[in-house]
């Protein structure tokens, strides 16, 4: 009983240190390929079609240096409210009139999947 009860609060403060791994990544995925490849290109290796024209060109987003700069929030905020919300190009366009709080979590648990 105890150990199961350990269990229990030890899953808690994981899910509460880390609110997107509750998130559907398949689902972000889905989205992502919708929405940002054009762009960010399939796995977000910043090698989408329309890449090549963009100045600045969005950067890898599975290279592991970013991936530990930044917090959820932050990959959040940059989605839902675009570049210019954190001081980074207005390229980078606000979904949030377009995706719920639901599309977000799950867009950012996507993105914390590529981390390599
Ligand atoms: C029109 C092209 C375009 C589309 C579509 C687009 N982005 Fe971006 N995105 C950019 C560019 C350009 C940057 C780089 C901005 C900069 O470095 O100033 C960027 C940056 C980002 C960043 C990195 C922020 C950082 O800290 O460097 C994230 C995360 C991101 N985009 C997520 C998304 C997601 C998720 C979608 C789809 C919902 C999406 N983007 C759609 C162009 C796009």
């Amino acid at each position: 009983m105890r150990v199961l009860l350990t269990a229990v609060i030890l899953a808690a403060g994981a899910a509460a240190a880390q609110p997107s791994l509750a998130a559907d990544a398949a689902a972000g995925e889905t989205k992502f390929k919708q929405l940002c490849a054009t762009c960010h290109g399939p796995t977000g290796k910043g090698d989408g079609p329309a890449s090549a024209a963009l100045n600045p060109q969005p950067r890898d987003l599975s290279d592991a240096e970013w991936q530990n700069a930044v917090d959820d929030a932050h990959i959040r905020t940059v989605i839902k409210d675009g570049g210019a919300a954190v001081g980074l190009s207005p390229i980078m366009t606000a979904f949030g009139h377009s995706l719920n709080d639901e599309d977000l979590d799950n867009l950012v648990a996507y993105i914390r999947s590529l981390d390599d």
